[in-house]
């Protein structure tokens, strides 16, 4: 969503301001802005864009000062002018601002008949406007926050700056994720601690209502009720060397690559190689007697879920039931006594699924969440963590994160089945073996990139293009149509593949590409008939299989893109990497934004 850093220290605030910021770009890129207390007045600097606007801006017409906030935007209301760039100013006050004040408008209204004017068209602006309405009535500063925040509705983590009071910054947390950095003689703000780790590894994350007055020497933490009280500091092992891109031109390219690696480091925290045998500690509910796994998330993380349900129905013989969150968090959909509700979710930070994930609770679930970021707010709201060892994904799209997510859900399979004894010992083995071959196999695929390459050239002019998948290739067909569609901005969409004569084949002649993605598997024969259905009407297929698959039936397509054959339990891993690299050289050919996609942002931390 937004990202928001702020520091209280000694140093020049405005260049670690902009340092943090690039850490956090990621999280929204439509405009940027800082403001410091320079003799404990505000100076501020916006810039729509990206932030080397601000950057730009800032050599021009620096801004000094110790103190300092900053922002960069993913914009929600509001377009992306410098006149809704954060930080919102007031004669006395600066705020940043990550979520959605929901009651903005009658907040506006009354302030303006108070005849406070308004300077931007944000939600964020009725903020610093109402701490400065109540200050001008006399309240201090702290008595002015504590004031105000109970009147916001919605979802906040924000950064303020006082004029007059260089020796104090406040913040204050409700749905979006805040942190303190613990500095030596300088304090910081964050919305997240990778943003502070070349500053400090200490970090304390605010719970929802906290506010926190910080000063050079520490912080002091109140509740929604006012009582002081202690949050932990915890040490992150986020590393202060900048995330680089290394030899690649994107992030998304660099983190297409270290799939093979981080899938096998995160599958052996959860894979006893030596004796064959998933392992789960911590996860206290009984496999064999759990009625139904709910799993819930949303985008690329629900094709996770999706296809674990067919491991977990076809393996374990488990019900299952997905959903994205933006649906299941208004259903009032009924949970089973015992239940296990999963939530997937790279960030741990995603509204709608943080939302799903507290129906849950209230449904008496044992609440799991599947994340790549141990400190989230989903992680400790959560009865378990099952952790993604991705490490940081800085590309928008998910990738690395999505294969890691599925190789856990694999092995939770595998481990589900055995304890239902759906599957015997000897089966189990070989199938976590097959798992545990995945890094070869996947890194084999990546070697045939500049052949994947050529191919996404036939995509460059299309106006639509299908993605057809059966089975558990069914979700990456979805996830092929998804990446394509949201770093390209190409069409596409993706359907099983049994679906297409109920309607989307009415779509396909020969300016269509269809992507079939078909491995040699129990399915197989059905779609390669799906396969002739289209070429019948000269679709343009582009066939994802195996080499048994590729001599059955690559007779009918334009392009053959072929992978190592493996375990149909990890068949998803292996052929979503054809569909991850398509989708990234068709939008490097067409010169899209790929690692900072127009409209989007890498954690949507508001409904
Ligand atoms: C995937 O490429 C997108 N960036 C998006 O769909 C993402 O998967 C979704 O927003 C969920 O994010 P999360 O895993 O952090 O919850």
């Amino acid at each position: 969503m937004c990202g928001i850093i702020g520091i209280i220290g000694t140093r020049e605030a405005a260049p670690v301001l902009v340092d943090g910021l690039k850490r956090l770009e990621y999280r929204g890129y439509d405009s940027a802005g800082i403001a410091t207390l320079v003799n404990s007045h505000i100076e501020g600097c916006r810039a729509p864009g990206k932030l080397a606007n601000l950057e730009a801006k800032l050599l021009v017409d620096p801004v000094p000062g110790t103190v300092g906030i900053g922002h960069t935007r993913w914009a929600t209301h509001g377009e992306p002018t410098e006149a809704n760039a954060h930080p919102h100013m007031t004669e006395k006050v600066a705020v940043v601002h990550n979520g959605i004040i929901e009651n903005f408008r009658e907040l506006r209204d009354e302030l303006i008949a108070a005849g406070r004017n308004f300077q931007s068209d944000t939600d964020t602006e009725v903020v610093p406007q109402l701490i400065t309405h109540l200050m001008r009535q006399g309240r201090t500063a702290r008595e002015a926050v504590a004031e105000a925040l109970p009147r916001l509705r919605g979802a906040f983590a924000l950064g303020i700056l006082v004029a007059g009071d260089d020796q104090i910054m406040i913040g204050a947390r409700r749905g979006s994720p805040l942190a303190v950095g613990w500095g030596d003689g300088e304090m910081f703000l964050a919305s997240d601690a990778l943003a502070l780790a070349p500053y400090t590894q200490r970090v304390s994350y605010l719970e929802d209502d906290d506010w926190v007055e910080v000063t050079r020497d520490g912080a002091t933490v109140f509740d929604g009720e006012g009582n002081e009280v202690e949050r932990p500091v915890i040490v992150t092992q986020l590393s202060g060397a900048a995330i680089g891109k290394g030899n690649y031109r994107h992030f998304m390219a660099k983190e297409i690559h270290e799939q093979p690696e981080v899938v096998g480091q995160t599958l052996h925290a959860y894979y006893d190689a030596l004796n064959d045998r998933a392992e789960f500690p911590g996860l206290d509910i009984d496999l064999f007697e759990v009625p139904k796994i709910t799993l819930v998330a949303c985008g690329t993380a629900s094709l996770a879920a999706l296809t674990a349900k067919y491991w977990l129905e076809g393996l374990a013989r488990v019900p299952v039931e997905v959903d994205v969150a933006s649906e299941f968090r208004y259903r009032q959909a009924p949970m089973p006594k015992g239940g296990m509700a999963l939530f997937v979710s790279q960030s741990g930070e995603t509204a709608d699924t943080l939302a799903a994930l507290r129906y849950a609770r209230e449904q008496n679930q044992y609440i799991v969440t599947l994340t790549n970021t141990p400190t989230s707010t989903m992680a400790r709201e959560s009865d378990h963590v099952l952790l993604t060892r991705a490490g940081p994904e800085i590309g928008v799209a998910a990738t690395k994160t999505f294969t890691c997510q599925l190789v856990v859900l694999a092995t939770l399979a595998v481990a589900a089945a055995e304890a239902r004894g759906t599957i015997d010992r000897g089966e189990a083995a070989k199938k976590l073996a097959a798992l545990g071959d995945l890094p070869s196999a996947m890194s084999e695929v990546l070697k045939g990139e500049s052949a994947i390459e050529e191919v996404a050239r036939s995509l460059n002019e299309a106006r639509d293009v299908l993605y057809l998948g059966r089975g558990p290739s069914y979700p990456i067909a979805l996830e092929g149509a998804l990446k394509l569609k949201e770093i390209s901005y190409i069409h596409a969409e993706g359907y099983a593949s049994g679906e297409m004569k109920h309607g989307p084949i009415a779509l396909i002649d020969e300016h269509v590409p269809v992507i079939v993605i078909a491995p040699s598997d129990e399915l197989f024969d059905k779609s390669v008939s799906n396969l002739e259905e289209v070429a019948a009407r000269k679709g343009r297929i582009i066939l994802i299989t195996d080499e048994a698959g590729a001599e059955a039936a690559g007779g009918s397509a334009e392009h053959v893109i072929t992978v190592p054959q493996v375990d149909p339990l990890a068949s998803p891993l292996v052929t979503c990497l054809p569909v991850q690299l398509l989708s990234y050289h068709a939008a490097v050919l067409r010169g899209t934004d790929v690692d900072q996609p127009r409209n989007l942002a890498k954690s949507v931390t508001v409904e």
